[in-house]
């Protein structure tokens, strides 16, 4: 019986040959992407596979049945060519790996036709991203994507190479589960046999894997899906994938040791970046004081300064009633930045507003002292104490925030950014690693009047510091880190609490009464109880580590299929409304809709 393929066999794939395969019989499969006759009785077809694109000549006078077929060829449609690779001489496009030669077909096979896509499949296309997303699987033709997604894949095989070869196994964790609190809202699926109960998909499998600890597995990762139904934006997606690791019997310093050299050989294997370990270690109290962030981008230095002592005396009332509230008042040198327009402190301003500031303060230096914005206010009163602190000069602009700290943080932390962008400061082939520890274990949450735990309830606090949970939690230290690259949180972790005690006492702190933890934590309160070895961990986000690899501006583009801003796939039109007979079996019934 004939088969699909007929005796097409692929030989070599379309980014394969070159001018050392010249004289060779090939025989070659893909899809069209060009076709264009040039008179003279000659068709030329671009083939197109994952790997790449090989040219086809078709000639009209020595085959003129193939070149009648040939002419019928649209974009998209699927083939299979037999021919001869020759040289394509003075045509030559030394911009493509195959583009030295060409392949002068003598058969032809057509295997499928295509409608006519809704867009041309090409890198560079205007198409607007829904259309590409609700045809997905033809956006993933286009080379960029295709590579990014080829990229992913190359990162996921060294992962695992890497930690397998420090013995960690590769161990699953139910998707079906108990809420997990990483922080975000759970997705939910009800039960059909317990009627008004539901599941919740894992944020994260943090308690599988502390429970693997306890089991004595020793060394997990597990390269899985997490769900969290948050605010979404360009780094986050409501379903992602995290690199989750975790190990018994370990320090930080040997945890971030494989982790260094997880990220270094990725970078090496995948995209030939030669990254040097170890990474730079930040506190978390050093990043909020220089950067305003926790996730400091290190690639350009510009600090943000602290001014609350130099501008105590002065008579500008932003400032003195800021610090009079417990406030302070810190300052963004722009080196250079005199030159900036009001339109372009107008926009600063607008960013440090959309973090929280009541507004952004400046002011220009010059030869003679400031000059404009808050200038007369602070030049008399402490223009020399301001300079001394920052050591300004001439043609600098100072942007101030005065407020809370972490308003005042946000605030020029963010700005600080939009600055580097303007400045040209961004080196865009820089890959600046580093890891950010001491984090405060808890934080306190105005609006709830509570404690919250900054990375998770299981964190350990340091040992120094256990004496200070019941009596000043804010001063807690967490044995928490979070590797941070170009500005991004690539992944974060901590080492974990082993004792029930401290368990108990840190869910004290957190407000989280022993019949909550119970009805929520049980299983894992009861499993520290059963010889719970010291353990530690932490998760990378795989996508975030292939948006930064592949420098692509958002997690859509290194996501086979992922979900837009408003979290619907375009392409399956999930989500999606489903029968009421459906419901009716879970036992559920919507309400509220009309007012939505
Ligand atoms: P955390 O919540 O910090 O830690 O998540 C770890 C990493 O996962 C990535 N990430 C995301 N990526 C895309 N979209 C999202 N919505 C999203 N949310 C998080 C980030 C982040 O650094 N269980 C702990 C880890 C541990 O303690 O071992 C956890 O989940 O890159
Ligand atoms: P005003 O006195 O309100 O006209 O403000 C004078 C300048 O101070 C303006 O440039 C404001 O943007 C700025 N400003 C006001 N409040 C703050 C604040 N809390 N921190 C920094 N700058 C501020």
């Amino acid at each position: 019986m004939a088969e699909f393929i007929d005796g097409f066999l692929r030989s070599h794939n379309c980014g394969q040959l070159t001018a050392s395969q010249i004289g060779e019989q090939v025989t070659l499969v893909g899809w069209v992407q060009d076709h264009r006759s040039l008179g003279g009785g000659h068709l030329f077809v671009v083939l197109r596979d994952r790997y790449g694109v090989t040219q086809l000549k078709f000639d009209g006078e020595a085959l003129p049945e193939v070149f009648a077929t040939a002419e019928k060829l649209r974009s998209e449609w699927v083939i299979g060519v037999r021919g001869a690779v020759i040289d394509r001489g003075s045509n030559a496009n030394a911009d493509l790996p195959t583009g030295g030669i060409e392949v002068e077909v003598h058969e032809l096979k057509i295997f499928n036709r295509s409608a006519t896509p809704p867009f041309v499949i090409r890198d560079e296309i205007d198409a607007a991203e829904n259309l590409r997303l609700t045809y997905r699987y033809l956006d993933l033709r286009r080379p960029v994507l295709a590579s990014n997604i080829i990229r992913r894949s190359r990162v996921v095989s060294t992962v695992r190479r890497v930690l397998e070869s420090h013995d960690f196994l590769d161990l699953e964790t139910p998707m079906m589960t108990r809420s997990t609190p990483e922080g975000a809202r759970d997705y939910l699926v009800p039960s059909r046999v317990h009627p008004g109960q539901f599941y919740a998909l894992p944020q994260s499998p943090q308690l599988f894997k502390q429970l693997y600890m306890v089991s004595g597995f020793d060394r997990y990762y597990q390269i899985v899906r997490c769900f969290r139904d948050e605010d979404l934006r360009a780094d986050r997606q409501p379903e992602f994938t995290q690199i989750d690791i975790e190990a018994s019997f370990i320090d930080t310093e040997t945890l971030f040791k494989i982790c260094e050299e997880l990220v270094t050989s990725v970078f090496a294997e995948v995209v030939g970046k030669k990254l040097s370990a170890p990474f730079p270690r930040l506190s978390y109290t050093e990043a909020m004081s220089r950067y305003g962030v926790d996730a400091p981008d290190t690639r350009y230095e510009l600090f943000l300064n602290e001014l609350s002592a130099a501008v105590a005396g002065c008579e500008f009332k932003v400032f003195t009633e800021a610090l009079a509230a417990g406030g302070v008042v810190k300052a963004l040198v722009v080196p250079g930045g005199a030159g900036f327009s009001r339109k372009d402190i107008t926009l600063l301003e607008d960013i440090a507003k959309a973090y929280g500031a009541k507004g952004l303060a400046w002011t220009r230096v010059t030869d003679n002292g400031f000059d404009a914005g808050i200038a007369k206010y602070i030049e008399a009163s402490s223009g020399a104490a301001i300079r001394e602190v920052l050591g300004c000069a001439s043609g600098d602009l100072l942007l101030f925030g005065a407020d809370a700290l972490n308003v005042v943080n946000a605030a020029l932390g963010n700005v600080r950014k939009e600055v580097a962008a303007k400045l040209g400061l961004i080196d865009p082939n820089a890959v600046n690693l580093v890891w950010v520890t001491e984090f405060p274990m808890f934080e306190w949450n105005a609006e709830a009047q509570r404690w919250h735990a900054m990375h998770h309830p299981f964190t350990s606090p340091r040992a120094q510091d256990m004496p200070l949970l019941s009596e000043n939690p804010g001063a807690v230290l967490a044995q928490a880190y979070d590797l941070v690259l170009n500005g991004v949180e690539l992944g974060g972790g901590s080492i974990r609490i082993h004792d029930t005690e401290v368990q108990s006492q840190v869910f004290q702190t957190l407000g989280i009464g022993p019949e909550e933890a119970e009805e929520k934590f049980g299983f894992l309160l009861k499993a520290l109880q059963f010889g719970a070895p010291p353990h530690g961990g932490l998760a990378f986000g795989l996508d975030r580590f292939v948006m930064l690899l592949c420098g692509a501006p958002s997690l859509r583009d290194v996501i086979a299929f992922p979900k837009t801003n408003r979290a619907t796939d375009l392409m399956t039109a999930a989500p999606s409304s489903v029968a009421e007979a459906q419901l009716k079996e879970l036992y559920l019934k919507t309400v509220g809709l009309e007012e939505k």
